[in-house]
């Protein structure tokens, strides 16, 4: 019995388990705190199909990021029955046209093949958009990842960090100029943004090493969790670079443990939101926050704003922080731009300042004159 439980053991099988620092007693609290947070759930909260009740979405077009599986797939499925294009973003394009042609909306879904763990893959990703000339006026940055071991994806960056951070913020910027005047951006994140603890030293001098964990100081749920602080930040930043331009940015938090396939990579993982499912928001109730972000018409003309169960929510202190959120953003840039130089520089994605605005609206004023 005592070697079938023995933690070297178990490591040998799975080596998600983390070498150094496992805690069992620290990670058996963190989960006390987050089952006694989703007890307090609503388990008659509304579905992505609720909030999409009446609303005629024809001619709006909606990117979605890990529109594969569990969320993305039903607020693609949601926003096509509602007229929408889905432009269905999957890593596995063969997943993902399996997994949407049984939705029964026609050609209003359209499978595009990202791999965000490959920023060559994001910048042809972005590309392809650029060249078909799609306007979009939703993105839902919803791919994620979670409970995968330490390992550094070909761009040399912690996985669980470039697939639900920095491949996402790369990917926005390189379709930005795609967005259409009233677009709204929306980063499904999660409450577990709360738990990231950086110290006062580390918030005036972010180091890529935070935020890219090195294997020695990884646990998928510390990644995971700086990776989700880091999309409030993104919503900070991008608030400010878009200020006056009628974009809007929300973060979302869809539910907790609900059962997709988020928790595939470890067993204990599988068996711990197995245990919590019929506690926790069924997949269709866990879209409606994020679909209720990007179609309200109650949030029409707002940004900056973070949603749980559809109704507005504190972040937390950090993830107000929007000076951190500059330190923050910046190097993540500056990760972006060591990696793929070009893209980042591009002159299309550059911050629009004012002065840079104004110039573009009186050339455009000169040539229809
Ligand atoms: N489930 C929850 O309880 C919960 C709670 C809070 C927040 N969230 C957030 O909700 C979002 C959706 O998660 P989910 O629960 O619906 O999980 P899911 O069923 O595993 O969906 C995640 C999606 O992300 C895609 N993805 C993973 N790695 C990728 C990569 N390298 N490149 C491109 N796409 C990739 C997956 O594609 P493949 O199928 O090819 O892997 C899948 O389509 C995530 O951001 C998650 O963090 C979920």
């Amino acid at each position: 019995m005592h070697r079938l439980i023995s933690l070297r053991r178990m490591r040998k099988i799975y080596p998600a388990i983390p070498k150094r620092s496992l805690g069992m007693k620290q990670h058996l609290n963190e989960y006390y705190k987050i089952i006694y947070e989703t007890t307090n759930l609503n388990m008659f909260s509304p579905t992505a199909e609720q909030v999409l009740e009446n609303k005629q979405l024809d001619g709006k077009t909606c990117l979605i990021t890990g529109a594969s599986s569990g969320l993305g797939l039903e607020a693609a499925r949601c926003l096509a029955a509602s007229g929408c294009r889905v432009l269905a973003a999957s890593r596995n394009t063969y997943k993902g046209l399996n997994a949407t042609r049984d939705l029964g909306s026609g050609d209003l879904i359209q499978v595009m093949e990202l791999n965000l763990a490959s920023l060559k893959s994001v910048n042809n990703f972005s590309e392809e958009l650029i060249r078909n000339g799609n306007q979009l006026d939703m993105v839902l940055l919803n791919a994620g990842v979670f409970g995968v071991p330490w390992a550094r994806t070909e761009d040399g960056v912690e996985t669980i960090f470039q697939v639900n951070f920095l491949g996402q913020l790369q990917l926005l910027l390189g379709v930005e100029r795609l967005l259409a005047p009233a677009a709204r951006v929306v980063f499904v994140t999660s409450e577990s943004h709360r738990r990231v603890n950086w110290s006062p030293r580390d918030q005036i001098c972010p180091r890529e090493d935070m935020l890219s964990l090195p294997e020695h100081e990884y646990t998928s749920i510390k990644a995971y969790n700086i990776s989700k602080l880091c999309s409030f930040l993104a919503m900070q930043y991008l608030a400010h670079r878009w200020r006056g331009s009628g974009r809007g940015v929300f973060c979302a938090h869809p539910g907790t443990f609900v059962k997709t396939q988020l928790c595939r990579h470890w067993w204990v993982y599988e068996a711990l939101y197995t245990a919590m499912k019929p506690f926790a928001k069924t997949i269709p109730q866990a879209a409606a926050t994020p679909v209720y972000c990007a179609t309200s018409d109650a949030l029409a003309g707002k940004s900056t704003l973070y949603y749980k169960d559809c109704a507005r929510r504190a972040e937390s202190d950090l993830a107000q922080d929007s000076q951190l959120a500059f330190r923050v953003i910046d190097l993540c840039r500056s990760m972006l731009s060591d990696r793929v130089g070009q893209a980042i520089d591009n002159p299309a994605v550059r911050p629009e300042t004012a002065e840079v605005r104004d110039k573009q609206e009186d050339e455009g004023l000169a040539a229809v004159s």
